[in-house]
């Protein structure tokens, strides 16, 4: 009786050191960020996005550190469905557990949030991209974009991402990944869009209307108000 206890008891503890490892392994967000999930496929966050989660701006690869936890799961779980089209994204998202997804997600939302740099931000000129983003153009339909993403692009809530210090050529791309381009004499079939993950085709509507060089001024407008090098000031990241 003692020693059928014992087995069982032994057993257990036995399968418990074997899945605690796997288990703390795949749950914990730092060390997903490092070494990527379980599943290989799953690579190292760090090697695109930068070990200190703020992106490689020149490739394009995007800042994670300080976006909100609900934002970034959703778009894990838009490459994962493909409603967001990347192969890099895609095939990494699609090999992260759900747990992972959370984990790593929430770990991102906890770096700090970018440092925005609203000294740049004066009176807008007509016709460039600070324009464009303070008042939008609506003679074309185009709303200023600090209406949803707030004051200076830094983000609202869980859905409204942070433009604000985000790489300028990962903003253009996304303009461009939900711009479709209509046919041509070369490409018949013209350029459907890459991302259709945006609420109501919100994005969709206002990247359509944009011309590629508001598409660039605006991208880099945003870009540039980033990482401000005095201190992280916290009523910067309020609406107004
Ligand atoms: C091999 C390079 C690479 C690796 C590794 C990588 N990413 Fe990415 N990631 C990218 C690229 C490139 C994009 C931009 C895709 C696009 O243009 O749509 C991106 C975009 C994202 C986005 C969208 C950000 C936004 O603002 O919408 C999230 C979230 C993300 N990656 C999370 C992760 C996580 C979490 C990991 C680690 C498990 C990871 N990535 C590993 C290259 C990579
Ligand atoms: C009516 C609200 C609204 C307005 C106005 C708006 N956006 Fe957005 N934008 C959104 C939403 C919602 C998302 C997130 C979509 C998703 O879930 O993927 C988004 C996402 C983005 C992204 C992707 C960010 C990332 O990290 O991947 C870019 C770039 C962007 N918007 C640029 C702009 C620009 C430039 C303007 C002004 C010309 C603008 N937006 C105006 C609602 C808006």
């Amino acid at each position: 009786m003692t020693s059928t206890l014992f087995i069982r008891t032994s057993k257990y503890i036995a399968y418990l050191c074997m899945i605690m490892p796997t288990l703390s392994f795949a749950l914990d967000g730092e060390t997903i960020m490092v070494h990527g999930g379980a599943n290989p496929a799953a690579m190292p966050c760090i090697s695109c996005h930068a070990p200190d989660g703020k992106g490689m701006p020149s490739a394009g690869f995007p800042r994670l550190a300080g976006l909100p936890a609900a934002y970034i799961e959703k778009q894990l779980y838009d490459f994962k469905s493909g409603s967001r089209k990347n192969p890099l994204m895609q095939g990494i998202s699609s090999a992260l557990t759900n747990e992972e997804i959370i984990a790593v997600a929430n770990a991102y939302s906890k770096r700090p949030k970018v440092n925005v740099n609203t000294k740049q931000t004066g009176l807008p000129v007509p016709g460039t991209g600070a324009w464009i983003a303070l008042r939008g153009e609506w003679s074309k339909n185009i709303p200023e974009c600090t209406l949803c993403h707030g004051p200076d692009g830094v983000g609202v809530g869980d859905s409204f991402p942070p433009l604000a210090g985000q790489s300028p050529l990962y903003l253009e791309n996304q303009l461009k990944a939900w711009k479709a381009e209509k046919p041509t004499a070369a490409n018949k079939k013209g350029v459907p869009p890459t991302r259709s993950n945006d609420p109501n085709g919100l994005m969709q509507h206002i990247a359509a209307s944009l011309t590629d060089a508001q598409i660039k001024a605006v991208s880099e407008y945003f870009g540039n108000l980033g990482d401000a090098t005095e201190p992280f000031d916290e009523s910067q990241h309020r609406l107004r």
